[in-house]
Parts: structure tokens; sequence; C-alpha cells
């Protein structure tokens, strides 16, 4: 591609699926990406969809547009193959919140706690961790734990509180939370619902307790997406970050998606890791074979075994 012009999403789209072809490669994509970036991708999913994915690919790359820690993930899981990811900066305020040092030393205060972590972490931490799990499957892996083990849950505490209500196992809890799921506000929640009585209110676990002691369904976003083709009602107000809404409106387009208001009058919805993935830069990542994930061989090891505990759990 010839960059003397303005390219256009379309150049960007033909540039993608060239290079794609040339290098080999698989791109997988978070339902939180922009819409064109999931419509160019090989595979759209939730945090463990994506994960299994990318352990099972034989493309030689890797491109995933996701935030850092899936990206980590995905190499972990397949470390002979190069996993190439936008923006490097695509974080996420779980992960941020939850610093290696910090996690080992509250593990060391702790150490008869079997460690549940989030896969919302860094690979430090996960490489400190007993067991990782998502949202869809962390309350069947509680259930596995020995009644008798302490459980520590870390980092996020509104998917940990709402999973202590689910299973009933006390938790000692990591004090995290995502700056988009905490963002949603009640007070304009309850006027939504209001306004449109036969919207069913869904919801993403990691939103506060008063959000979801209202929401008609709970579940990650693959949950979400499934259960909104399944369920009678016609409209949805969607609690979790607005990227799902593409998927939502593709799979049932006579349905209507109402995206769930922040407390402020701000896209605060939107995640802003997530949204620093754009098609230019997804083009240039796999143009340039860089921004590239590298992890020492031993973060690598130690972070495997319980990355697979997960897979075998679920
Ligand atoms: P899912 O596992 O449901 O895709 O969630 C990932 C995430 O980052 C939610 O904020
Ligand atoms: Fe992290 Fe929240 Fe963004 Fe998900 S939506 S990647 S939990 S900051």
């Amino acid at each position: 591609m010839t960059t003397d012009h303005v390219l256009t999403g379309t150049d960007f789209t033909e540039g993608i699926l060239r290079l794609k072809s040339e290098m080999h490669a698989v791109i997988l994509a978070h339902y939180y990406q922009e819409g064109e970036i999931q419509d160019v991708a090989d595979f759209v999913g939730d945090s463990l969809e994506l994960a299994r994915r990318a352990a099972a690919t034989d493309a030689e790359v890797i491109v995933f547009a996701g935030v850092h820690f899936m990206a980590e993930t995905a190499k972990i899981l397949n470390p002979r193959k190069q996993v190439l990811l936008p923006d490097l900066n695509a974080g996420c305020s779980l992960a941020e919140g939850c610093p290696a040092d910090r996690f080992l030393a509250f593990r060391r205060e702790h150490p008869r706690h079997v460690s549940i972590t989030y896969i919302n972490c860094s690979a430090d931490v996960k490489a400190a961790s007993d067991i990782i799990c998502t949202s869809s499957n962390a309350e069947k892996i509680i259930r596995q734990i020995p009644p008798d083990r302490e459980i520590f849950f870390a980092p996020d505490r509104n998917l940990g509180r709402y999973l202590i209500k689910k299973t009933g196992r006390d938790m000692l809890l990591w004090e995290g939370s995502c700056i988009v799921h905490e963002t949603f506000s009640l007070r304009k929640l309850v006027q939504l619902q209001m306004d449109h009585p036969g919207a069913e209110l869904i919801a993403h676990p990691e939103c506060e307790e008063p959000v979801l002691e209202r929401a008609r369904f709970i579940g990650s976003t693959s949950a979400l997406l499934k259960y909104v083709q399944t369920s009678a009602a016609g409209q949805f107000i969607v609690a979790t970050e607005s990227g799902i809404l593409h998927q939502m409106q593709k799979a049932a387009p006579d349905k209507v998606f109402i995206p769930a208001p922040p407390e402020a009058n701000c896209a605060c919805n939107d995640c802003p890791y997530m949204k620093l993935n754009t098609m230019e830069k997804l083009f240039a990542c796999m143009n340039n074979r860089s921004p590239e994930i590298l992890l020492s061989a031993q973060v690598m090891e130690r972070a495997l075994a319980p990355i697979q505990r997960m897979l075998s759990m679920s």
C-alpha cells in the first residue's frame, strides 16, 4: 500500500487482509474493539475464547486486537508464535491496580490461601497465582476448590463479591476494579428502565453490586451476546463496554440495544485501553511486525501452569 494519499478505512481493510495472508497470521479480536476491527478479525470472542483460539492456532503470527494481558496470555499459551499488539499501551485498570510485588507480598501474608486470579492481570501476577479464571469460568472453578481450602481472589472486587454471593464461598478479595464497569450510573439506569419498561437490564459481573442487583442477566461478554439472542425480550439495556453492541446488533438486528449510561457526560462506557487500537495501528503493527509481545522464558513457564489449570477446570 502506498502512503502518499490519505488512507481510508477500506484501504486499511485491504492492507490488513493482504498482510494477513502474506504473514500467515490470524487476527483475534475482543468484543470491545471498534466495529471495523471486529469485522476484519478471523475470530471475535471473550477473553476465554480468545485464549483458547490463541492456544490452538497453527498460524505463524497472532495479531491480537485486544489489551496487553490478553496478548500476553496468547504468547504464554503459544510461545513459538510471534504475537503482535497494535498499541502496547493498551493496558487494563485491573491489571495496573495489581502490581506483582504487592500481589506477592499479599500472598506471603496469606500462605494457606489458594489464589484464583482473574485473567485481567499481568504475566508476572499470573506466574505468582495458583489458578487463572475469566468471568465465564470463575464460578465453575471456585466450585471445584475443596470446601476446607481458603480462597484469595484478585484483582476485581466486584466480580469477587458477585462470586461470593453465587457460590456461597467466603473469599479474601483484592481491592481492584474496572474503570469502565464502575462508571455506570444507578440513578440514570433507574430512569432508563422507567423510560423503557420492556427492556431487560443485562450486565457484566465487573459492574458494581447495585447495578448487578437490578440486572435480569449477568455474564461474560460472550454470555451476554448469547443471552440477547435467546431472550424473548426485544430491548436490552447493556451494562458493559459499548463495543459489544456491534455484535449484538449483528446477531439480533431486529432488537434494540441501549448502552447503560455513565454518571458523567462522557464516553466512559468505552474502555480507553481497548480503544487505543485503531485500524491504522492494526495495519502498522502487521506491516512493521511490531509492537511485539516479548516475555522471559521463566515468566512464561511459571504463568503457563495456572492458565493450563484454568483450561482443564473449565
Ligand atoms: P470477558 O472475559 O467477558 O470478555 O471480559 C473481559 C474484560 O476485560 C471485561 O472488561
Ligand atoms: Fe480492563 Fe475494564 Fe478495559 Fe476490561 S473494560 S480491559 S477490565 S479496563
